[in-house]
């Protein structure tokens, strides 16, 4: 199974993109976690699309179509999601049938705040509602008070470890029905 790992944050030492490193490592037997990092992708813009996608649009598009699922680490600002993030959504929701079409998404995420991006991820499957992707609704991951376990870019929580391992293991099961 291969999982498409996505952070909606761009920040080097960001805690959502140590979560999907520390998802690679604690990854189910016969699942590979690819990271693909938004910073190339323009802000959308219909005049540009209607010129054709963009390069990086095109790798965007074409790395969801080719996974079997997502895998995403969402950050939450102000109360939602980041703009990186919805506008990755946007460009991946064009088209007939869109790259996400189908799609099945794992959501976590991390802030340092107590409530851990819970408001963000609900943002977050409002629009994958909209879009026709799928969430896995059995579980949300949430991890707040990140820097006390997110050091430099690397989980080092060992409780917190467990928990990504589990929450994993769990999608990845539903997955394969
Ligand atoms: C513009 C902005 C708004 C933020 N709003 C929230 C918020 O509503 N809730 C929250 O828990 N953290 C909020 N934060 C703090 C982020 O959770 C924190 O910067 C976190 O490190 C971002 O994720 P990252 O580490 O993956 O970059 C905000 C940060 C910024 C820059």
């Amino acid at each position: 199974m291969k999982i498409l790992g996505v952070s909606g944050s761009l920040r080097a030492a960001s805690f959502n993109t140590a979560l999907l490193r520390a998802a690679q490592e604690c990854a189910p037997d016969g699942v590979t976690i690819e990271i693909f990092g938004l910073h190339d992708l323009p802000l959308f813009n219909q005049d540009v699309e209607d010129q054709g996608d963009p390069v990086p649009v095109k790798a965007w598009k074409d790395a969801v179509r080719s996974a079997d699922a997502l895998l995403l680490a969402c950050p939450e600002y102000n109360g939602g999601i980041t703009g990186v993030l919805k506008n990755a959504i946007d460009w991946a929701s064009r088209g007939s049938p869109s790259a996400l079409q189908g799609k099945t998404a794992c959501i976590v995420g991390a802030s340092p705040g107590v409530t851990g991006t819970v408001r963000a991820q609900d943002a977050l499957r409002q629009s994958l509602r909209k879009v026709s992707a799928e969430y896995w609704p059995l579980s949300e991951m949430l991890v707040g008070q990140a820097h006390t376990k997110i050091e430099g870019g690397v989980l080092t929580d060992e409780k917190t470890l467990a928990y990504l391992g589990r929450h994993l293991a769990a999608f990845v099961e539903h997955m394969r029905g």
